[in-house]
């Protein structure tokens, strides 16, 4: 079952450029990205006015990276909401707001409910997931399904980057149908999503490069996670696996907001993973690493291959393929599973089923 992997979450985060194509290329015609087969109407897509994002955990962080990549394209607002306070919050929604719910399971029962409160307010629901034909699928007015396969391990891995390439998707039919990408464009942008596989691929390889530098930081307490953009959003999901499965305080912060109180925490040899893949804003996470070494911070730095970063910014660089940065979320997400992945193998933990987590969280 394990393929020879030593866990699920290995195998599964070596499934990983598989299954996106799997996602991606039968959504394809003429290099085009299509929904019919979903019957999801371009009309929908070139009506709506807002957009609202509603998940759990994970599948919540990839609706994060959605938000980054569709709000300043598209120019529509798109809040992403827990979908556990999203139920309480009295949301200000109508028919003129998509609601796109993602869910592994398709059973989680605050996404759940969350959609059956979107669809009261008159709202559209695609949902992404990854079970087929489970309540949320069939709840839903269309369903987007990943082929991500089924994911065993409790930390998600697989389905967290096949959402992301779904909603990436969705994303690029909603620039055409809108006008704001031409079909060139559009094409481009699919062969660029489809290449994620191979930069995934890269990283993985670069696994036991990774299992080296963990050693670094996984007898420490602490470790942050930081980044802007989209960057913030990789933080978010880099924390949340290694909290879950290593059991060290992780934390992601918005590179820019630490100087409000949490770099009172950043003291010698605390471990800071930075994420700098965002070119429009790199000048300025730089200058955040900068604040956060000159405290005595340990600064793993994550950026693309093509990066010039100068020397000592850093005790150690990750460098992943040359990507055009709204697509560095799948190199990135890799690297930063397999960094919780080796922290709960040094730790000697369980790192399938981490305590207290559930694959499927069916109670509210
Ligand atoms: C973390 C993890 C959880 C799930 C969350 C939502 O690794 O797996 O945070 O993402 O419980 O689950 P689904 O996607 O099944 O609704």
């Amino acid at each position: 079952m394990k393929n020879g992997f030593p866990h699920f979450m290995m195998k599964e985060i070596h499934e990983q450029p598989e299954v996106l194509k799997k996602t991606i290329l039968p959504r394809l015609t003429k290099g085009l990205p299509d929904l019919s087969d979903e019957n999801i109407p371009d009309e929908l897509l070139k009506r709506i006015t807002n957009i609202r994002v509603i998940a759990c955990g994970t599948a919540m962080h990839a609706g994060m990276v959605a938000r980054a990549l569709i709000e300043p394209r598209l120019r529509i607002p798109v809040t992403v909401s827990i979908a556990s306070e999203f139920r309480y919050e009295e949301p200000l929604i109508d028919d003129s707001t998509l609601t796109i719910v993602i869910s592994q399971s398709g059973e989680t029962i605050d996404t759940l409910a969350a959609l059956r409160l979107a669809r009261e307010c008159g709202s559209t629901v695609i949902s992404v997931v990854n079970v087929k034909g489970s309540t949320i699928a069939r709840e839903s007015d269309y369903v987007i399904y990943t082929h991500g396969g089924p994911e065993i391990a409790v930390a998600s891995t697989k389905a967290y980057t096949v959402q992301i390439a779904a909603l990436y998707l969705l994303f690029c039919r909603m620039a055409l149908v809108r006008g704001v990408y031409t079909e060139e464009h559009a094409e481009q942008f699919m062969s660029d999503l489809l290449n994620c596989a191979s930069a995934m691929e890269t990283m993985i390889r670069d696994e036991n490069t990774i299992n080296e530098i963990v050693t670094h930081i996984v007898n420490y307490p602490d470790v942050f996670f930081i980044g802007r953009g989209m960057d913030y959003a990789f933080s978010l999901e880099g924390a949340l696996k290694l909290k879950e499965i290593s059991y060290i305080h992780a934390e992601a912060y918005a590179a820019g907001e630490l100087k409000h109180g949490t770099i009172a925490l950043i003291t010698d040899h605390v471990p800071v993973i930075a994420i700098a893949t965002q070119k429009h804003i790199f000048a300025k996470t730089i200058s955040n690493i900068r604040e956060v070494k000159a405290r005595g911070a340990y600064v793993v730095l994550l950026v693309t291959e093509d990066t010039a970063v100068d020397e000592g910014i850093a005790d150690v660089i990750i460098r992943i393929p040359k990507e055009d940065d709204k697509f560095t979320v799948f190199p990135i997400a890799v690297v930063l599973q397999l960094i919780a992945y080796y922290a709960s193998v040094q730790k000697g933990l369980d790192v399938d089923q981490p305590r207290n987590l559930a694959k499927s969280v069916t109670v509210e």
